[in-house]
């Protein structure tokens, strides 16, 4: 079960992986509740100002949310899984900080208790402890998946851009980092002006002018030019670090709408160029790969590239990190260490998940 930065809802499966081969059994998707929504993407907000219980609440109702989802996939397909891999909710992301850690919500007991299968969660504080970034962990995944297809790359549009990039050489490690926001920023814009949770198809940014001033603003932030490895979240980009851009500049709506798109796919794109110059095919997989106007962006920017969704092979898009989660499921149980050092940047590779048992 995986519930990303975008905090738009949780998305589950059940998978199993005969022979490095997908195959779902069943899956599903639920949107977050409004108030529990509204109350996660403002518990992510610097100005922040809440108690210690809010966060209690916040824990049981996400591990709840979740429970309910467990059960009901379990009881609709008939199969009991051996064990499942659960992201929770990120509330913090500090990989770089000088106490580095990274913070999921969402007591993994209400599951246990729910569904009496054994659930599998903390995945990123162990290569935080070796000191890596703690993310991002799905390349791993990805590199599974399409490691046939080499050079190639995965880049999986959540609120987050994270891209997997696959070498040529066989030998050669693969990378991943994220690129900056994906969604975050155009989700909230959406929100700012009520229009909805997301942009639904770009339709907003696509009647707009991208606003050069802005968008060469945004791109200055230093995250873009960093080299991997390295990872970001909603505690870099968030309301604020938008309005301190747009201060002192009269840019209408839909303008800034249509900027922070072009901001998602030009830093994307740059981001190939400097790091993964190889690569000319690029799977698309996250929310963002259902955005249209956003997935044109990528194409009039990325030049020869070419990119397709990850449902021309097999897998649906808003469902390849879910389906990562209970991959890592399978390879904690077996003790087998997740190889991210050369994502992240830890010293060595872990077993990474915490086992809650029945
Ligand atoms: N039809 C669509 N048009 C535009 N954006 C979409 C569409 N469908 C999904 N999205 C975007 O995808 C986001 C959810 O993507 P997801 O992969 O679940 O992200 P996360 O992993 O951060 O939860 C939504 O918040 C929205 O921005
Ligand atoms: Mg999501």
């Amino acid at each position: 079960m995986m519930s990303g930065t975008s905090m738009d809802g949780v998305d589950a499966v059940i998978a199993r992986f005969p022979e490095n081969k997908v195959d779902i059994i069943g899956s599903t998707w639920s949107a977050y509740p409004e108030t529990l929504k509204t109350r996660l993407n403002a518990l992510v907000e610097p100005d922040w100002r809440g108690s210690l219980a809010d966060i209690q609440d916040l824990d049981h109702q996400v591990g709840q949310f979740h429970a309910a989802i467990a059960a009901e996939l379990i009881s609709r397909t008939g199969v009991h899984p051996h064990a499942i891999g659960y992201h929770g909710q990120t509330i913090h992301h500090q990989p770089d900080a000088a106490c580095p850690n990274s913070w999921q919500l969402g007591d993994p007991n209400l599951i246990v208790a729910a569904t009496g299968v054994t659930t599998i969660c903390d995945w990123r504080r162990r290569d935080i402890a070796l000191g890596g970034q703690g993310a991002p962990l799905t390349p791993v995944f990805h590199a599974r998946i399409f490691r046939e297809q080499r050079p190639v790359g995965v880049l999986n549009l959540g609120g987050i851009a994270n891209l997997t990039v696959i070498p040529p050489d066989p030998g050669a490690p693969v990378i991943g980092f994220d690129c900056g926001p994906a969604n975050t920023l155009i989700d909230l814009w959406s929100r700012q002006h009520d229009r909805g949770d997301y942009d639904a198809d770009g339709a907003w940014a696509a009647s707009g002018n991208v606003n050069d001033t802005l968008l060469q603003r945004l791109r200055a932030d230093p995250y873009f030019q960093r080299p991997p490895p390295k990872s970001t979240g909603r505690e870099h980009f968030h309301r604020q670090w938008l309005s301190q851009r747009l201060h002192g500049l009269e840019v209408p709506a839909e303008d800034v709408q249509a900027t922070l798109t072009e901001l998602t796919a030009v830093t994307i794109v740059d981001a190939l160029e400097s790091w993964a110059p190889d690569v000319r095919k690029i799977h698309l997989c996250g929310g963002g790969a259902y955005n249209p106007y956003l997935v044109e962006r990528l194409q009039s920017l990325g030049g020869s590239r070419h990119w397709q969704s990850t449902a021309l092979a097999g897998i649906p898009p808003d469902k390849v990190e879910a389906i990562a989660f209970a991959w890592f499921a399978s390879q904690t149980i077996d003790q087998r260490p997740l190889p991210l050092a050369s994502i992240t940047g830890a010293r060595s590779d872990g077993v990474a998940g915490a086992i809650y048992t029945p």
